[in-house]
């Protein structure tokens, strides 16, 4: 059983999905929240490049630079003690393997101990040159902020038979190539728990249902101070609690019981 108070590492991560305990994992940006997130118990802090969005006041994520991404890691880094802290390689760090280890190395020289990347089967060549240099790689899913023009807005990916098999296939492939773990964005809950039973890394979910190895949210959404109107898959956990440490309480509570997402924040 793995301890709470232990070390968070990559293969602790897949140690928690075969032992079937629920994943938590959050953004943040500075250290003072990734102090109290390391408090409450997270145990991946993703510094994401939503802080495009959250931090900058952008309406998407492609603005935000490998230097933006690495000031927030290196702030974030200090607030930590316990949580594995995966960093976002940013819109264009990855176009090439080369670039990709550039930046890569960018990040985990800041203080990134994984970095994560969006897109699928056309990566694998560049996950495994970053994977064969020591850097740990998560993969990104379904609906991919980074590809947003591409994809016409935010909505629901990979429905449909075609779609949810070119999903599965770009998830295996990834698998193949090295990721240590997978997150899944906005997809229906049932292909995200095929996804996560065919796949022996952990599979962490943000719209993406409960049958999943773990949740993942926006830190400023799930404080109920995030940009805009809140996707269907946020819950604002400040409303019972007394103090932003308590929200976390209760978020990390919540994922490792099962108990978020619940209905309300899945698709179908
Ligand atoms: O940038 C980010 O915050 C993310 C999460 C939404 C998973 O990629």
């Amino acid at each position: 059983m793995t301890q709470w108070n232990q070390k968070v590492t990559v293969p602790g991560l897949s140690a928690r999905k075969t032992e079937g305990q629920p994943i938590t994992m959050l953004t943040a940006y500075d250290a003072s929240f990734a102090r109290l997130l390391d408090q409450a118990g997270v145990d991946c802090v993703l510094v994401g490049d939503s802080l495009g969005n959250v931090i900058q006041g952008q309406t998407s994520t492609v603005p935000v630079t490998v230097d933006d991404v690495a000031y927030h890691v290196a702030a974030v880094k200090r607030g930590l003690d316990r949580a594995l802290l995966v960093a976002d390689l940013p819109f264009m760090s990855y176009f090439d393997t080369t670039t990709a280890m550039v930046s890569a190395a960018r990040l985990m020289r800041a203080g990134a101990e994984m970095v994560k990347l969006e897109g699928g089967q056309a990566l694998s060549e560049t996950v495994r040159g970053l994977v064969a240099n020591g850097v740990p790689v998560c993969g990104h899913l379904g609906l991919t902020p980074q590809h947003v023009h591409q994809l016409g807005g935010y909505r629901v990916q990979a429905r449909g038979q075609g779609p949810a098999q070119q999903l599965m296939d770009d998830a295996l492939a990834l698998v193949d190539a090295g990721i240590g773990l997978l997150v899944l964005e906005c997809v229906p809950q049932k292909l995200a728990g095929r996804v996560a039973s065919a796949l022996p890394v952990p599979v962490i979910g943000i719209g993406a249902g409960a049958q999943v190895d773990g949740q993942v949210l926006v830190l400023y959404d799930m404080l109920g101070i995030g940009s805009g109107r809140a996707p269907k898959f946020v819950r604002n956990f400040m409303p019972g609690s007394d103090s932003v440490q308590q929200a976390l309480t209760a978020y990390v509570e919540a994922v490792a019981e099962r108990r978020f997402p619940g209905p309300e924040h899945v698709y179908d």
